[in-house]
């Protein structure tokens, strides 16, 4: 399994119950666990790289306060495993350009960069991301909606391969058919309702303090309507505060939407504040105290990084094999 972030900001509650309970969820099943820190997917949208170490260093504390264990799970990223970055130029000779101008969420991020260019690398990265889950031969890939179409292009790629350049080992393809593991919360919204997300200033962060969190939450908007129901379709925002108190109880929306009845947005809000900094208490203990070492969390990243070139190197091998080009 491989999945894998943008150190571009902090990660989210939307990215916890999105993302981030299935990949621990899955460790802890003893699934094999690749976790990517995309950096090179940071200049696809932007012109510069930004701070981007603290960043990625940032990342590797959300990921181990969140219960990754780096025993279990190979943590790396991109710019560190050449061999990896390598597979592009193969990969490349696969698609066409049609095909990439036609990926919904390039076509997304191009609209939302404002009048910038097209430039090549956004244009290409999903073929790159291609690289990023073939690499190590993932199998399985969590990941939101808005990546599928990134998905299908892996595949796409993955069987192109196998027909143009053939295998090494003849009974199977180098390179696997990878299935997106879509989770059913995934669809956490920020606190104005829409997408939750960094730019909008909407976000609960899994590092966020208490205070910070019971402000956002105060803040989120709801409706008129005091009776309180869990009803997505036709109540986006107070559905949604509902399903963060489901979330982090551990209850049913409905059973949560009952209990408070009448009781109002207010009497929701209080409930929801309590229950998501109770269920984040411990996991953002953990977070300063990792935080306050930089210099772990550099290790930590530089063992994955070890590894990551190990199987990458591998795969690496194999391609050439595949391709003929043996020297
Ligand atoms: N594109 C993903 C995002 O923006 C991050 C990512 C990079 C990724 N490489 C990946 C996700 C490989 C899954 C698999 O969130």
């Amino acid at each position: 399994m491989l999945t894998g972030d943008r150190p571009t900001g902090n990660l989210h509650i939307g990215h916890y119950f999105g993302s981030l309970v299935n990949r621990v969820r899955l460790q802890d099943a003893g699934v094999e666990t690749l976790v990517l820190i995309a950096d090179y997917q940071v200049i696809t949208d932007r012109d510069g790289t930004g701070p981007v170490q603290e960043r990625a260093l940032s990342l590797v504390a959300d990921y181990l306060a969140v219960g990754i264990d780096p025993e279990k799970t190979v943590i790396f990223n991109h710019s560190m495993v050449p061999a990896l970055n390598q597979l592009l130029l193969p990969f490349l000779s696969l698609v066409t350009d049609s095909e990439l101008r036609r990926n919904p969420t390039v076509k997304a991020e191009l609209e939302a960069s404002g009048d910038r260019a097209l430039s090549g690398l956004l244009l290409t990265y999903p073929v790159h991301q291609a690289a990023d889950i073939l690499f190590c031969k993932a199998n399985l890939v969590p990941v939101g909606k808005d990546q599928l179409p990134h998905l299908e292009q892996t595949r796409v790629v993955a069987r192109r391969f196998d027909e143009r350049y053939g295998r090494v080992n003849p009974e199977r393809p180098v390179f696997p058919q990878a299935e997106a593991l879509l989770s059913k919360a995934s669809s956490v919204l920020g606190m104005d309702g829409h997408k939750m997300s960094k730019s909008r200033g909407n976000t609960i962060d899994i590092g966020m303090d208490a205070d910070t969190t019971a402000k956002r939450i105060k803040k989120a908007v709801t409706d008129l309507d005091r009776h309180i129901t869990y009803d997505p379709a036709n109540r986006p925002e107070v559905s949604n505060l509902v399903l963060l108190a489901a979330l982090t109880t551990g209850q049913a929306p409905e059973a949560i939407a009952a209990e408070i009845g009448d009781g109002g947005a207010g009497t929701l809000k209080k409930l929801v504040t309590e229950s998501v900094n109770e269920y984040f208490a411990p996991i953002r203990a953990r977070r300063s105290e990792l935080a306050a070492d930089p210099g772990y969390l550099l290790n930590v990243l530089r063992d994955g990084n070890k590894t990551a070139n190990e199987i990458a190197d591998a795969t690496l091998d194999e391609v050439r094999l595949a391709m003929g080009m043996t020297f």
